[in-house]
């Protein structure tokens, strides 16, 4: 199985997130995202919510970053693997997971995520820890794809880590031409790799890759406030002044796409 080139492995989008780790969940725009994600994904797979105790779909996040999604999500699912690159990240979701009234499957795993059968992913049988890795009926991400340098990589992992007939479920913001640029703000294009998802590009990389069903589809919009011209929010977005920045929509758009049952070799 090729590994995916994430940017991240190259350091700038690692040590951007370690470092913004502490403050992540003092955006209000991120809890908003989040919540939207997990309506979009609970709406197009209803079986996160209707599955008896004991026969709950299997979850792995990618890029969970303080565990926003997981947190919403993993109350419906049964295991549910949180991993993320940035150790800091990871750091903060477990300081979650430490208190009484956190998700008790939530499973975190710091790791660059280029392999379905990396060790640090939980083992598919707990008594062969050493042996194959879990494979999951769902894989979720949010607001990920777009730091991803070689998506193609990635969605090739993904596959790896699904049961046959499990499913993709992939948020991010859409790349509708030239103002999608503006929705980070000049000091936090550090790893950042495109900006947004543009939909018949992505449609194609998931059949390219051996996905069946592949679909990207509009799920819901979101106001930012952006710059009015690169660089006006200066180092520190939140300290901006009352009278920076212009309000702007965003379309997100939601990625689906399953494992074929008896898929017998990935595409390449
Ligand atoms: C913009 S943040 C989003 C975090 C979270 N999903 C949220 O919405 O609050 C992107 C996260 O993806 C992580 N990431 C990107 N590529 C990854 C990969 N291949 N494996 C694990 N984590 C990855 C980064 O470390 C970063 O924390």
């Amino acid at each position: 199985m090729a590994s995916a080139v994430s940017s991240l492995s190259a350091g700038s989008g690692n040590e951007r997130f370690n470092a913004e780790a502490a403050n992540w969940d003092k955006n209000p725009f991120v809890h908003e995202a989040s919540k939207e994600a997990a309506t979009a994904i609970v709406k197009q797979f209803p079986a996160l919510k209707n599955r008896p105790a004991g026969h709950q779909l299997d979850v792995l996040e990618i890029g969970c970053g303080t565990g926003l999604l997981s947190c919403l999500l993993a109350p419906h699912a049964g295991r549910y693997v949180a991993v993320d690159a940035a150790q800091g990240m990871i750091d903060v979701l477990q300081s979650k997971l430490d208190k009484s009234e956190a998700p008790p499957n939530i499973i975190p795993v710091a790791v660059l995520l280029e392999d379905p059968e990396d060790k640090n992913l939980p083992p598919a049988n707990e008594q062969e820890p050493d042996g194959k890795r879990l494979k999951v009926d769902l894989i979720t991400s949010h607001l990920v794809l777009h730091h991803i340098e070689d998506l193609k990589s990635v969605l090739k992992t993904m596959l790896g880590c699904l049961k046959d007939g499990g499913s993709l479920a992939l948020t991010d913001f859409q790349d509708t031409g030239p103002e999608s640029k503006s929705f980070h703000p000049q000091s936090r294009m550090g790893g950042v790799e495109r900006h947004g998802i543009h939909a018949e590009t992505m449609e194609a990389l998931m059949n390219e890759v051996g996905f069946v069903n592949a679909r990207v589809t509009p799920a819901w919009s979101m106001d930012k406030t952006v710059e009015k011209f690169e660089g006006e929010f200066g180092e520190d977005p939140r300290s901006r002044k009352p009278d920076q920045g212009v309000v702007r929509s965003f379309p997100f758009v939601l990625c689906t796409g399953e494992r074929a049952f008896c898929q017998t070799s990935d595409k390449s």
